[in-house]
């Protein structure tokens, strides 16, 4: 999303002349009642048909010539038309003043958040807590419906390997397993029980698919990836968001080996209408049909409508080409009538699952605005998943969690008091000024006997070095040094793909000549992305993976950095050493020459092929011991389950909370396996001293694999398991699937 291109939208007249006159709106009746919306069909001309295809976005507030168009009946719904004032008078231009009377559809991006901005969701799958990312994708629906938003263009959930790519943010890392279990959670949370209710919004999974399998990380490039990898890797995540119910899925930018998604009849209506039977809508990316001229495989406007139509895209997303183009197309028996009408009648059922033939306001109002938007329990949520959030990497002879023995506490860098970076790429409605940054929440927590100071030693992407002295001599006075780099919120989401995965600009510089002083040193990454801080990994003694936590970011980085809670965070993403390194993964093939001393095996001359930090890692200001791995059974079925049990405990002497994590290995196969795969895990807070025995289940759905003819399929043969703390090492057993 580019403000600016946010504007300039809809801007053409259409002159066509619809009867006026005042609707009826459908009778009160659930779930959307079929034969309504064949009635209301069975009146519908050839453009107002198209017109609930149409989905233009407004600047701030519908134009006038929008405002006409709406009277006809050529819009079906607006995005980025907010606030409950507004959604209301557009609503009531919509059911009162067009000929049919059809209530809009009135979608935003509530990508972490709408008034309250949440932790980024790559922050929030650190956490491996769903109860969590639903709840806080419930707060966000409740304040977006409040708001007069009935649907959201979220979650993203594409599976990121590239950190290089900008959009790895928006999205819950590298995993399908923890991204599929996300996913629904997300959905779960933005839709409830029931999307009428005054407090849900309709869900968009997007971007179908692969768009994280970009080229280069380079956003909107080229993907070209084996059916195999989008099955097992990237469609999975889609597919539990479609079980969990999401009722809409946004189609990609990206081509997959030579086929756009806006154009891929065998991914959209094949494998989602037809293999996974999703009933609900598909939408366009912004102006996604217009660019599949640019992808080269439409000549025309007219041409890339037709395409995208008769792919199984119902509605086009700022384009304006169906509503303008193919009506004509539609005459001249280019288009069958029934493709528009299936289309529509996907769009008219979305609404009356929302309920907006009885309630087109969707139970909006100002008041309930006022009350909801940034509601006291909302920053609570905010600041309480925002500390599970952060990962602690590394914490040399204990240094965190600062004592009261360290009376002066020098806070330093470029992002250690910048409230917009707080908020990361993509804050909805959230404002900068209500974010708590670093040094305030240090400030707010420090109490009476300790001093802070502050230096903001560079800029974010700046090259000029010469603030660093001022921030080395406030160190050398200091008892200890926070730092806190990384990027700022524009660095990471759409369009803001890097080339390098280091501190920006002179970061690294000022973070080396702090560490220089010799007082010790605690770093706090704050970025959209992995960094890879390879110097800091060696010499610094405390890393703190805080991403971009949101309005609450300061207090959450306080309660962390001061004790109050102890780290429990995870990554959901691997880091690597060096740019050189990506696309790094755990789940990774072994390949028939896996790393070793020996030269020709799978590696580098000049870097190790390990990760700086492996998935699923994460220290704790506790330890935990795993012990006493169980298997309910020797052997299996392929349609049989396993029981696996493990005891962790909390050895330290403080609570804490520890992310058990089961992965399979599946040694030999008709196909290669991933060296290791998740599947399952458990958040388990456990007190000092504390036990508890934590189990999963393991089901053909974890162990099953598409073979040489893409059939899923369970396989004999033996299964590795571990269990353990991350993505490395980890307590072992094995089982055998037998026929
Ligand atoms: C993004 C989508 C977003 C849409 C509407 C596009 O540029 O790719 O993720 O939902 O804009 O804002």
């Amino acid at each position: 999303m580019t403000p600016v291109r946010r504007r300039n939208t809809l801007c053409i007249v259409i002159t066509l002349a619809l009867g006026g006159g005042v609707s009826a709106i459908l009778p009160a009746q659930t779930p959307a009642p079929r034969r309504n919306i064949d009635s209301l069909l069975a009146r519908m001309t050839l453009e107002e048909k198209f017109g609930q295809l149409n989905l233009p976005s407004v600047d701030n507030r519908p134009s006038a010539e929008q405002l006409e168009l709406l009277r006809k009946g050529l819009v079906g719904g607006f995005l980025n038309l907010t606030g409950a004032a507004a959604t209301r008078e557009t609503q009531r231009v919509a059911v009162t003043e067009s000929r049919l009377g059809i209530p809009l559809l009135l979608g935003y991006d509530v990508i972490h958040g709408y008034r309250t901005t949440f932790p980024i969701p790559l922050a929030e799958a650190s956490t491996w807590d769903p109860a969590a990312v639903e709840a806080t994708a419930h707060a966000a629906a409740r304040e977006a419906a409040a708001a007069g938003v009935n649907w959201t263009f979220a979650p993203m959930v594409d599976v990121a390997r590239d950190p290089r790519w900008g959009r790895i943010s928006e999205g819950a890392g590298e995993d399908p397993y923890l991204g599929s279990v996300l996913a629904a959670a997300r959905v779960h949370g933005f839709q409830g029980a029931d999307l009428r209710a005054p407090d849900a919004v309709m869900a968009t999974a997007k971007h179908f698919a692969a768009y994280g399998g970009a080229e280069g990380g380079r956003d909107y490039n080229t993907v070209d990836v084996s059916e195999r990898t989008l099955r097992e890797i990237y469609l999975p995540p889609f597919r539990a968001a479609v079980e969990a119910g999401a009722g809409s899925i946004m189609t990609s930018f990206n081509e997959i080996a030579g086929t756009p998604s806006h154009a891929n009849r065998w991914l959209v209506t094949a494998l989602l209408r037809g293999e996974w039977k999703f009933s609900g809508l598909v939408v366009s990316d912004w102006t996604g049909v217009e660019e599949l001229r640019g992808h080269g495989v439409a000549g025309s406007r007219a041409d890339a409508g037709k395409l995208a139509l008769e792919t199984g895209v119902d509605m086009d997303m700022v384009s304006r080409i169906y509503v303008d183009d193919l009506p004509a197309l539609v005459r001249a028996g280019r288009i069958p009538v029934a493709t528009v009408d299936a289309a529509v009648r996907r769009v008219l059922a979305a609404k009356a699952a929302l309920g907006l033939f009885d309630d087109p306001y969707h139970g909006a109002t100002v008041e309930r605005e006022q009350a909801v938007l940034l509601a006291p329990e909302h920053r609570k949520l905010a600041r309480e998943v925002a500390r599970e959030a952060i990962v602690l990497l590394r914490n040399e002879a204990a240094l965190l969690p600062l004592t009261s023995a360290r009376h002066t506490v020098a806070v330093i860098g470029p992002l250690a008091d910048d409230k917009s970076a707080a908020l990361g790429s993509w804050p909805g409605h959230g404002d900068p000024r209500d974010a708590i940054t670093p040094l305030e929440g240090i400030r707010a927590r420090a109490g009476e006997g300790t001093k802070v100071v502050y230096a903001k030693g560079c800029g974010i992407t700046d090259s000029a070095a010469a603030g660093i002295a001022d921030a080395v001599a406030l160190a050398r006075g200091a008892d200890i040094a926070v730092l806190v780099l990384g990027e700022a919120g524009d660095m990471s989401g759409e369009a803001a793909s890097r080339s390098t995965l280091g501190l920006p600009g002179v970061q690294e510089q000022l973070l080396e000549a702090v560490q220089g002083t010799g007082t010790p040193v605690v770093l706090v990454v704050m970025s959209g992305r992995p960094l890879a801080v390879a110097w800091a990994a060696e010499h610094v003694p405390a890393i703190v993976q805080a991403w971009q936590l949101g309005v609450e970011t300061g207090h959450a980085l306080a309660d962390v950095l001061f004790g109050d809670v102890s780290p429990s965070g995870k990554l959901p993403v691997t880091v690597p050493r060096s740019v050189g390194q990506v696309p790094i993964y755990y789940n990774h093939k072994n390949t028939g020459r896996p790393p070793s001393a020996e030269k020709y095996t799978s590696k580098y001359i000049d870097l190790p092929v390990s990760p700086l930090f492996p998935f699923g890692y994460g220290l704790s200001y506790t330890s935990f011991e795993y012990k006493d791995l169980k298997l309910s059974a020797p052997s299996i079925t392929p349609n049989g389950k396993l029981r696996v049990s493990v005891t962790v405990t909390n050895t330290g002497a403080r609570e804490g909370a520890e992310v058990a994590q089961l992965y399979l290995h599946d040694e030999v196969a008709s196909v290669t396996r991933p060296v290791r795969a998740l599947a399952g895990f458990q958040r388990v807070p456990l007190k000092a001293g504390e036990s508890r025995t934590v189990d999963f289940e393991v089901g053909a759905k974890q162990l099953g694999l598409y073979d040489q003819n893409m059939k899923f399929t369970v396989e004999p043969g033996r299964v590795r398991v571990f269990v353990g703390g991350s993505s490395v090492g980890g307590l072992e057993a094995e089982f055998e699937v037998r026929r």
